[in-house]
């Protein structure tokens, strides 16, 4: 059934991803690696041209004398391309270096690990004997997974699982730990035998770590990759400023690569190691700060919208107050419900955050910390500063209102890859058309926005004759299009369905007579006559 949240659903959209070949498995032929994934030649021009319409529309579109709807004023927008490495000192006045950890828990039995905050359980019960049975499974399969693990413990028969008396439903091991309701001795471990084989949760540092250098060996030589691009924008705010023309508000934009060791990356692309990150860094007057953060909320959240993904399938979510970073005055998450989420759950694609004047405060003066409702930077037992800040100037002078002051910012920080698999989740449509007979056919399509789609047309001929190709190397300049002459025409309209092509062109024995061509809509399968002399025309207007 369509836009149902389930995991069978989910199943059909990573093996379609992998069989039209939009996503593989990294390293697949030595097994893989877990959280790691490479984009396919229609994967690649998806993602493409997810990150071209988000810096068109971002960036590079964006109009700079006009008062956007919902704007408090006009703004400027530029960019920047950062290296991945960077001064290891970023990262301890970002306060990366202290606090960006997942508490982990690691099972002396399995020799797994497991994210604390991911594992659930309950208590069971049978014949005198009690047990906190965990799983680490996600949405609708943990209730279950939780019933064949207490079923196996207890050594039941399937027709016996009624008799276990379940003290409750699933709630988080963390939780339950916390409130005194279960003990890590009662604890059966998601892939364990016997309880009390899971150890005390420790932290656990998200950054990746290298050396750099040939003879690298001492804690100089210490290095990350970054965990997000945000901080390649703040350390570069000043060059932006001294280099380009651009006056608070503005905003720097960025694209790029970053990495997480997550301790369980999992769903697919969802939760990976290495992914990419769409970013936006806005400066502005602290007095405007609220105002310009509900605007790129509501910016944002159109966004998605504009480009098809379904309003029903999106929330967006303001974080309660003590939800909020340390560093945040508010924050909003645009969540889509992703197939492989229990129904009612959603998963964050994107963070709108008023970070305050946290981060250029923090690479000027050294790391902040929040005390007494402000922030001070944090003094190790020497009184000194705990991580030292570059001493470098970040403040702003206006020269028209001849004021002083360190601009605030409002952050959009979108992942490109989890918006990659809402659209493709979103799209994915299995519907019944009618074949070169009129019988109807089951088909998978994929419903993605012209914009988006990897291929814009499809030229199909019918007949194989000097000269056909001609509509192909005349489209091909203006947008991506594929020559297909193989197999029944059906075959070709459920290939390019698959792989979301909005448009079909069948060239026929009539095309050389009269010079048109079949227009074949793939959502509205209506089917029209055009000249081939005006389809350029029409397709760049229905792309734009
Ligand atoms: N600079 C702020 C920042 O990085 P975040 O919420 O940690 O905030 C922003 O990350 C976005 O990056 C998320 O909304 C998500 O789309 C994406 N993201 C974060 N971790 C990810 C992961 N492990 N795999 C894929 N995407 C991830």
């Amino acid at each position: 059934m369509q836009n149902q949240n389930d995991q069978s659903r989910m199943d059909r959209i990573v093996s379609l991803a992998k069989r039209r070949g939009f996503i593989f498995q990294s390293s697949e032929i030595y097994g893989g690696l877990n959280g790691f994934w490479d984009y396919g030649p229609l994967g690649v021009a998806l993602k493409r041209n997810l990150k071209d319409a988000w810096w068109h529309d971002m960036v590079a579109g964006h109009d700079e004398l006009a008062t956007l709807a919902g704007a408090p004023s006009p703004y400027e927008m530029t960019g920047l391309d950062c290296t991945i490495i960077m001064h290891p000192q970023v990262w301890k006045c970002s306060g990366h270096f202290d606090l960006f950890h997942d508490w982990m828990i690691d099972c002396r039995e399995s020799k797994r690990r497991y994210r604390y905050d991911h594992l659930h359980g309950r208590w069971a019960a049978h014949r005198g004997k009690k047990v906190f049975v965990t799983t680490d499974a996600s949405g609708d399969e943990a209730a279950p997974e939780t019933v064949a693990r207490a079923q196996k413990f207890f050594g039941l028969r399937a027709k016996q699982v009624d008799e276990i008396e379940w003290g409750g439903g699933l709630e988080s091991l963390q939780q339950a730990i916390a409130a005194g309701s279960a003990t890590l001795a009662d604890t059966l471990g998601p892939d364990a035998t016997a309880p009390g084989s899971l150890t005390e949760p420790r932290e656990f540092n998200l950054m990746f770590e290298t050396r750099i250098g040939a003879l690298a060996g001492d804690d100089e030589d210490r290095a990350f990759l970054r965990p997000e691009t945000a901080q390649g924008i703040f350390v570069n705010f000043k060059n932006v400023l001294d280099t380009s023309r651009v006056r608070v508000p503005f905003g720097i934009a960025q694209v790029g690569k970053s990495f997480r060791n997550e301790i369980t990356p999992r769903n697919f692309t969802f939760r990976s190691r290495e992914f990419e990150q769409m970013e936006i860094e806005f400066f502005c007057k602290p007095a405007d700060s609220a105002a310009w953060y509900r605007y790129w909320r509501d910016r944002r959240w159109k966004w998605y919208l504009d480009l098809g993904l379904t309003a029903g399938r999106l929330q967006l979510r303001e974080h309660a107050a003590d939800e909020l970073s340390h560093y945040s005055v508010g924050t909003a998450d645009i969540e889509y419900a992703f197939p492989f989420l229990a129904a009612g759950e959603f998963g964050e694609l994107e963070g709108i955050a008023h970070r305050g004047d946290f981060d250029l405060r923090s690479h000027m003066e050294g790391k902040l910390v929040r005390q007494d409702g402000g922030l001070v930077v944090e003094t190790g037992p020497d009184g000194k500063p705990r991580h030292k800040g570059s001493g470098k100037d970040l403040s702003y002078f206006d020269d028209i209102t001849r004021e002083r002051f360190v601009p605030h910012v409002i952050e959009p920080s979108a992942g490109a890859d989890r918006a990659t698999l809402a659209f493709l989740c979103d799209a994915y449509h299995e519907d019944e058309v009618p074949d070169e007979d009129g019988k109807p056919r089951s088909r998978t399509v994929l419903k993605l926005h012209p914009r988006l789609a990897p291929v814009k047309a499809a030229i199909l001929p019918l007949v194989k004759k000097d000269g056909m190709p001609d509509l192909y190397r005349a489209l091909k300049p203006h947008m991506a299009c594929q020559y297909d002459e193989k197999g029944s025409v059906g075959r070709r309209y459920a290939r390019q369905d698959e792989a979301g092509t909005p448009w079909c062109l069948t060239v026929d024995g009539q095309s050389l007579a009269d010079r048109t061509v079949t227009l074949r809509d793939r959502d509205s399968l209506v089917q029209q006559r055009v000249a081939i002399d005006e389809v350029v025309d029409l397709l760049r207007d229905k792309l734009s």
